[in-house]
C-alpha cells in the first residue's frame, strides 16, 4: 500500500472559525486577566479539534489572540505528542519507543505496524486511515509494549497478534461508520 507523507509545508492551512475563537476566549476567562498565556493548550487543542493539526499559520492566530511571541507557541505544539503539526489519519497510532519500552519490544512492535500497515514511522496509509509514530515515555513502561490510539486510548502489552486485531478492528469500525453514512 502507498503512504502519505504529508508535510506542513505542503498542507493548505484553513482559518480558524469565528466559534474557535468564541471557545478561545471561554478559555482565557478561566484565568486572571494579567495570565491569559495559561490558555495557550487549550486553545491549541482546539485548534486541532476544529481543523485537525496545528499549522504554523494556526500557531500565529494562536499567539496573536493570546500576547505570545509564535515561537513560545511553536514550542508548546513540538513538546506535546497530542498535538498534530500536519494533517493524520483517522487514527493516530502512538508506539512508545523510550529506552525501557525498548528493552521490552517497544521498537519492535513499531517494526511490526510498519510491515502491517505498508508504511513507515511517520506516514499515514494512502487510504488516510492510519498515521504511526513514535512517542516519548507514556507513563506505563511495566506494560510494554504500549502504545495511544488517538491521543486517549491507552493499549498495553502489544504482541503482534493484538496489533493486528486492532488494526483490523479499527479497520472494521472505519467501514462499518463509512457504510452507514451512505
Ligand atoms: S518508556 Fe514506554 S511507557 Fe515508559
Amino acid at each position: 500500500m502507498a503512504a502519505m507523507h504529508v508535510t506542513s509545508s505542503t498542507a493548505q492551512s484553513k482559518p480558524i472559525s469565528a466559534e474557535a475563537k468564541i471557545r478561545f476566549a471561554k478559555e482565557v476567562a478561566k484565568f486572571p486577566a494579567n495570565q491569559k498565556q495559561s490558555a495557550v493548550m487549550a486553545c491549541l487543542a482546539i485548534v486541532q479539534q476544529e481543523l485537525g493539526y496545528v499549522s504554523v499559520e494556526s500557531e500565529q492566530v494562536v499567539a496573536e489572540y493570546l500576547g505570545m511571541a509564535p515561537m513560545a507557541v511553536h514550542e508548546v505544539t513540538t513538546f506535546y505528542n497530542m498535538y498534530n503539526q500536519h494533517p493524520c489519519g483517522k487514527f493516530k497510532l502512538n508506539v512508545c519507543t523510550n529506552l525501557p519500552c525498548q528493552l521490552r519490544d517497544g521498537s519492535k512492535a513499531l517494526q511490526h505496524l510498519e510491515g502491517k500497515l505498508g508504511i513507515k514511522m511517520g506516514e499515514t496509509t494512502a487510504d488516510g486511515l492510519f498515521t504511526l509514530q513514535q512517542s516519548e515515555c507514556l507513563g506505563a513502561c511495566a506494560d510494554s509494549p504500549v502504545m495511544l490510539v488517538n491521543d486517549r486510548t491507552m493499549c498495553s502489552f502489544m504482541t503482534n497478534d493484538k496489533l493486528d486485531q486492532l488494526v483490523d478492528s479499527l479497520r472494521g469500525s472505519a467501514s462499518q461508520s463509512a457504510k452507514e453514512q451512505l
